[in-house]
């Protein structure tokens, strides 16, 4: 046999969400992090302005979480937990219930975003059959979501290029139309003033197949992913009680929104709003181990409990659900949210953040700036046969100057970690303002 080793080829790896092609021919490869810094191959220290995949909340290697994970390591490696336990799971689950909204007193683990939300539409699915309501398996998601890249995520998902090259997707799924209107809401200053009556899209699709034929609605509370969407005002209130009224369950999908991202612990925090089964990820562990947690109300919970008590209740479940190194991970990432108080800190820091932010008004193309919390998105406009190429350009412009920023489409996504200070605050739109300079 001709075994090759070869070192540093980059070929070997086949990147995700990567123009590989192009990515290969010229890298940028982090080697080392620190609190609010990449650092590179090159020796450049880049201000991480994307909290990695908006999931570094408390920004890079973190001596509790380090600590956590190197004691775990070499105490209790790996437990499964279908029919058996280990303490780290059951401390990790409590801690996470502390801190959620009202009523969500339990947790399911998982391994990512994606498997928290495919675990929820099951849950939701299996909800109502547990109450004899077995013809409520219909899904509705909404144009322009992210619910990660698995069959039920991508179904319900609402971004085209996600959806459509793999073939007919889970049937029985149909979309509420996006929020995203720049003809009104163009420079808003957080959450827009018009489109509330979206959410009576819901109704439409409840007269088009019906109540009864309806088990869960899904939507990102700030759809960020898709390019920071921030919901217009009252718009999620409407969607609940839309919900609420045809016994069609609200999932919310925190998977960025979660652990302190708009100043509050959940983003149904923030928007006072109670849904029946909440999705997280990332954060949830700093992004330091994978790790998702789907939490759900006594409501859907205690639903499932009804059985023999030898019966198994949810035939669902992963090998790694409540690794113990991801436990670990966790309890060190709330440990550090909550000694720094960053699971509130981005409501005090948000204000100056959009101050900054806004200053960019006026830039060549940018056709809109939006924020909420300590996230905040440019979009550009288009460039004539070229979707996207504006934006790239400014997130490689960005690389080079040291900051890294999220493109999607035509936009620019900024969400620093949350221990952020103003002074960097200020380098990062230093940068920016730079990097938006006319290059054409
Ligand atoms: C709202 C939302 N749901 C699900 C996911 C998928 O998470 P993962 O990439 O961990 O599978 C993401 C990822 O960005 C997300 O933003």
């Amino acid at each position: 046999m001709n075994v090759q080793h070869k070192t540093n080829d980059l070929s070997a790896f086949w990147m995700p969400f990567t123009a590989n092609q192009q990515f290969k021919k010229n890298p940028r490869i982090f080697v080392g992090a620190d609190r609010m810094h990449y650092i590179t191959d090159d020796g450049r220290r880049v201000l991480d302005g994307t909290s990695g995949l908006w999931c570094v909340n408390a920004g890079h290697c973190r001596p509790k979480i380090v600590e956590a994970i190197q004691k775990q390591a070499a105490t209790l490696d790996f437990a499964g937990t279908f029919q058996m336990g280990h303490a780290k799971a059951f401390e990790c689950a409590s801690r996470l219930v502390n801190i959620a909204p009202k009523g969500f007193d339990h947790v399911f683990f998982t391994n990512s975003g994606s498997e928290s939300v495919e675990t929820a539409l099951k849950m939701a699915l299996a909800y109502h059959r547990a109450k004899g309501n077995a013809t409520k398996v219909r899904l509705i998601g909404r144009e322009r979501g992210y619910h990660g890249v698995n069959f039920g995520g991508m179904s319900v998902g609402g971004i085209s290029n996600n959806r459509k090259m793999f073939g007919a997707l889970v049937s029985g799924v149909d979309h509420l139309r996006h929020t995203h209107d720049l003809s009104r809401n163009a420079f808003t200053r957080g959450e827009p003033q018009h489109g509330a009556e979206l959410a009576d899209d819901l109704e439409r699709l409840v007269a088009l197949h019906d109540a009864s034929t309806i088990a869960a609605c899904i939507v990102e509370p700030v759809a960020c992913s898709t390019g920071v969407l921030i919901p217009p005002k009252g718009y999620l209130k409407r969607l609940a009680a839309i919900c609420a009224k045809h016994d069609i369950l609200l999932i919310f999908d925190e998977v960025i929104t979660a652990f302190g991202r708009l100043g509050t612990p959940f983003g149904a925090d923030y928007f006072d709003i109670s849904p029946d089964i909440i999705t997280t990820a990332k954060g949830v562990t700093n992004g330091v181990i994978p790790m998702g947690a789907v939490f759900v109300t006594s409501k859907i919970h205690d639903a499932f409990m009804t059985g023999p008590e030898s019966m198994i209740d949810f035939f669902h479940g992963y090998t790694y659900s409540g690794h113990p190194m991801a436990c670990a991970a966790s309890i060190g990432t709330l440990d550090t949210y909550q000694e720094e108080g960053l699971l509130t800190r981005a409501a005090d820091i948000a204000p100056y953040w959009e101050e900054q932010l806004h200053a960019l008004k006026g830039m060549p193309h940018v056709i809109d700036i939006r924020n909420i919390g300590l996230i905040g998105a440019i979009e550009f406009e288009p460039e004539p046969g070229a979707p996207g190429k504006r934006a790239y350009e400014r997130f490689v412009k960005a690389f080079e100057s040291n900051l890294l920023v999220r493109q999607t489409g035509d936009i620019i996504a900024i969400s620093p970690p949350l221990i952020i200070s103003k002074s960097e605050i200020d380098q990062l739109f230093e940068i920016l303002k730079k990097v938006l300079k006319p290059t054409n």
